[in-house]
Order: structure tokens, then sequence, then C-alpha cells
């Protein structure tokens, strides 16, 4: 394949697994702004084994395999600033995460209490994975467009099969 390929196939499954996690987070927004908490509460945690594992899977593959191609490619103190900041983001976008579902399994919380705190973490946390997977794909990706692409295609593709040999994840992409 050639580089247009595999820069393509990337900017594919980033695209994909951002509209799935996204997926994930529109109808709890949804149910938080018509204040349904009871059924917020449900959908929550029967999505949370399955969203947990989409966010560290994708955080995971970004910061092996698509912040390092995009520093290879393009080096600057910008670019390294945004990446830093981005998978600074990754942390607190999972202790966000764990939180929500710290007060909802509580079981010392009182209902109100639980309403209050998902209510104001929740709508941030909404708000922060949106404008995360925004500025990955307008800001960070567009880096990788740049310049002499070999050294790309070589890593990129190595990455996708080392990750799958490390563990045993397939990487759900159309070709590679
Ligand atoms: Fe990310
Ligand atoms: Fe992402």
């Amino acid at each position: 394949m050639n580089d247009t390929g595999v820069v393509n196939n990337l900017y594919l499954k980033l695209s994909r697994e951002h509209e799935i996690v996204l997926n994930f987070f529109a109808p709890a927004a949804k149910l938080l702004k018509a204040k349904k908490f009871h059924e917020l509460f449900e959908l929550l945690k029967r999505t949370e084994k399955d969203l947990s594992q989409h966010i560290q899977r994708h955080f995971h593959f970004e910061e092996e395999v698509f912040f390092p191609a995009v520093l290879l490619e393009n080096a600057s103190i910008d670019s390294v600033r945004l990446v830093l900041k981005l998978q600074k983001e990754h942390g607190m976008i999972e202790r966000d995460l764990r939180q929500v579902y710290q007060i909802i399994h509580s079981p010392i919380m009182l209902p109100e209490e639980k309403q209050r705190e998902v209510l104001s973490l929740y709508r941030d946390l909404n708000r922060d994975v949106r404008r995360h997977a925004r500025t990955e794909i307008q800001t960070l990706f567009p880096l990788l467009d740049q310049g002499e692409r070999g050294r790309i295609q070589t890593f990129v593709s190595e990455s996708f099969k080392r990750l799958e040999t490390n563990t045993g994840l397939p990487v759900p992409i159309t070709e590679r």
C-alpha cells in the first residue's frame, strides 16, 4: 500500500473509533439534558464495560501509533506541546469517567447528591471528549499530511502489526 493508503487508513480508523465513542455519549447527554436521571444511570451502568474498553483501546492506540507518527513526521515545539496536551487529556477523561461510575455505584451517596455530581461531571466530560476528538482530527491529523511520508508508512504499518501481536486485538480497518 502506498503512503496515502496508510495515512488514509489511520484517518479512517481514528474517525470510526471517535464515532463509536461519541455514540456512547450522545444518548446519555440527551437524558442528562432532560434530567431523566433514572434512565441515565441505567444506561451508564449498562454501557460501562463497553465504553471503558473502547476508550482504553482508543487512547492506547493513539499513544502508541498516532501521536508518535505525528511527531516523527512533524516534530516542532507546537506539535510536541499539542501531543503532550492531548495525552494529558486522555488521563483526565479516564479519571472523570471513573469518577462518574464511582458516583453511580456509590452505596453511601444520596440520590440527589448523585444527580447533582453526575450532572456537572458528565456535562463537562461530554464537552471535553468532543473537543478532544475535534482537535485530533482537525489540528493534529493535518500535520501528518506534510512532507515526506516514507517513514510514516513503515512506522504505522509496523505499529499496527505490533499492536495486534502484543494485545491480540484486531485493528479494525479495511486494509493494511
Ligand atoms: Fe485522543
Ligand atoms: Fe481520539
